[in-house]
């Protein structure tokens, strides 16, 4: 593959671009096939990954720095690699962790960023609905390239396999992690109307991120990584053994 080759890449839905180092970074460490990767800075690359990815080897092609920059502006690295195999969506479903749902997310920065927080938090995985497909590359260098780190679906409609369904929005009831015994679907809205009527009037429970006085609503992302992590922290804090009684 040729570098000139990226920009049809980034139309066949067999393939998917990686912007940067981060995102080529943790693609090859969680697997993906590499097409082709090129820089216009190759010591710059071997000094990045001595210093932050030893464990992983990237081999990229030496092209021209004008040459680069007309497909990528803003990067070092461009890499195409292989969009994998995902399971079943309905696999994802039974498994264990927490999926998290994003319904018609329309900033592909913010999907990226939920991707990134979903994977470092373990979930089991991450759909979305509407009108982004979640690989775009833009989504991806939000990510950085996280997407190959756990199952990532775009759903036509919305499944639960038999998991409760927990609509995160703004004007539920406070949520209180204690009450998440078993791995759940947590959906999430659009940035600027939240979750629609369908999902909310389908949903078992419609918790919110409690949030002072004045504040409408969290960012997308942030939202997604609040929340991830308040359950995430409840539940080690459930595990840890209470400290012993020094009077025993
Ligand atoms: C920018 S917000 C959308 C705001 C929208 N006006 C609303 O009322 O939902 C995007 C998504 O983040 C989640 N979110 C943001 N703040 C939240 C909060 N305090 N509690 C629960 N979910 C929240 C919701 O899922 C929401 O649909």
């Amino acid at each position: 593959m040729q570098l000139k080759e990226v920009e049809r890449a980034k139309r066949r839905p067999e393939l998917v671009v990686l912007e940067g180092f981060h995102a080529v970074k943790h693609a090859v460490r969680f697997g993906a096939e590499l097409l082709g990767a090129w820089t216009a800075d190759p010591l710059e690359l071997e000094t990045l990954t001595a210093r932050l990815a030893p464990d992983v080897r990237i081999a990229a092609e030496v092209v021209g720095a004008e040459e680069l920059k007309a497909v990528v502006p803003r990067a070092q690295i461009v890499a195409v690699a292989r969009r994998p195999d995902q399971p079943d969506p309905d696999s994802v479903l039974a498994g264990s962790g927490h999926v998290v749902l994003l319904e018609d997310p329309r900033h592909l920065g913010n999907l990226g960023a939920a991707v990134r927080v979903a994977a470092a938090a373990g979930a089991a995985g991450l759909m979305t609905t509407g009108r982004q497909d979640p690989w775009h590359h833009d989504a991806l260098r939000g990510s950085a390239g996280l997407h190959f780190a756990l199952p990532v679906h775009h759903l036509r409609t919305v499944r639960t396999q038999g998991r409760e369904l927990i609509a995160l929005t703004p004007d539920g009831d406070d949520l209180n992690p204690l009450e998440l015994r078993a791995a759940a679907v947590l959906a999430f809205g659009t940035e600027r109307d939240g979750l629609s009527d369908d999902l909310l009037a389908r949903a078992d429970r419609r918790v919110a991120l409690p949030m002072a006085a004045g504040v409408s609503s969290l960012n997308l992302a942030t939202a997604v990584a609040a929340t991830l992590y308040g359950l995430k922290l409840a539940a080690a804090a459930q595990r840890t053994p209470p400290p012993a009684d020094p009077d025993r």
